[in-house]
């Protein structure tokens, strides 16, 4: 998704920010008293409080209190950073790591230059769900695996809220590595960035999900319409508590028990088991194609397939979309890594 919103004028970004409890509003209060949070870039930025607030914010704007009010998690999700207009939540993020809580997480209305996975652009108008939430991990080895977490959260939590509120299914399929799909469209991709310090990796998670924006693909609102006459929509601050929830849950049996405990439910959501795909090998000085027929996940978090020859790879993602050359196979944005 490519294009962005420019910065309207030279005054500072806000960053309201609001805690669950009294302990991280606390938190809030020192952090903005001694200006200890920056942004990517050297305007300046303006810390508010929540509590303080003194005017009513502008008519679609994130509603913090609601978002608060809603969230039921122990860790994540906590303590919030909310601005109605910012370069990136991901930069927020990841270069204030270390002065937030562990679990923290900055939404924006609108970015201006939101990061996509591979240095793309993230198209970010208003009506789309933008966050960035920081986590630690001590296990390098599963850290590529924990943006896989993140999509089921997604997609877990919209069926969610489609049961509590007997809407048709919306089905938020995973497209891998970290596309969301829905309806043959992406609706939402997740970005996950890691740093090592202090014997632990600090990483940043930022997820966009078209909820409200037509543009550019589709969004769920547009989808539910179009699927029933229920008078209802998706709420941006209804999706992040319950994303949390879930996320919360799943994280946690991730981190006991391994991606193996939440594999059969992932398979479930994605959408590539049994797939046919053609796949270039360098072969020497040759690239050779390959048809492979998509088998799962390797341990590292690759796609395990299987060729017509019934040699096993493992698949690795391309940066960008390649065409696809043949109606009866699947668009192929994947390259041979490994043969096993
Ligand atoms: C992708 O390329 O599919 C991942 C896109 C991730 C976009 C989100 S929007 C909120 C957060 N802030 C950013 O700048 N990027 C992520």
């Amino acid at each position: 998704m490519a294009a962005t919103a420019s910065k309207p004028s030279d005054s500072p970004c806000t960053l309201v920010l609001c805690g669950k409890s009294a302990a991280e509003n606390e938190i809030a209060k020192s952090l903005r008293d001694n200006a200890a949070l920056k942004l990517a870039e050297n305007d300046g930025v303006s810390v508010l409080l929540q509590s303080e607030l003194d005017k009513p914010v502008e008519e679609g704007s994130f509603r913090v209190d609601s978002f608060v009010k809603s969230l039921s998690t122990n860790r994540f999700g906590r303590f919030l950073l909310w601005s109605p207009l910012l370069p990136s939540t991901h930069d927020v993020v990841s270069l204030n790591f270390g002065q937030l809580p562990v679990g923290s997480v900055c939404v924006a209305d609108i970015q201006y230059k939101g990061r996509g996975r591979s240095k793309n652009l993230w198209e970010s108008p208003k009506g789309s769900l933008l966050f960035s939430f920081t986590l630690q991990m001590e296990d390098g080895n599963v850290v590529p695996l924990v943006q896989y977490v993140v999509s089921l959260a997604v997609s877990e939590a919209i069926k969610e809220i489609c049961d509590k509120n007997g809407l048709p299914f919306v089905d938020v399929r995973i497209k891998w590595p970290n596309d969301l799909y829905l309806n043959n469209l992406k609706v939402g991709g997740v970005l996950c960035t890691s740093t090592y310090r202090s014997k632990k990796f600090d990483v940043s998670v930022g997820i966009g999900l078209n909820v409200d924006n037509e543009k550019p693909t589709t969004c769920l609102n547009a989808f539910l319409k179009e699927l029933s006459d229920v008078d209802y929509k998706f709420a941006r601050e209804d999706i992040l508590a319950i994303f949390f929830s879930k996320f919360e849950k799943f994280f946690d049996i991730f981190i006991d028990q391994g991606f193996q405990a939440l594999e059969e439910l992932y398979y479930k959501t994605w959408l590539h088991s049994g797939q046919r795909v053609i796949v270039q090998e360098n072969n020497e000085d040759k690239v050779v194609e390959n048809v492979v027929t998509i088998q799962g996940l390797t341990s590292s978090g690759y796609l395990l397939a299987v060729g017509d020859d019934c040699r096993m790879c493992e698949l690795h993602p391309d940066g960008n979309r390649r065409k696809k050359k043949d109606s009866s196979l699947q668009e192929a944005n994947y390259h041979w890594g490994v043969s096993l």
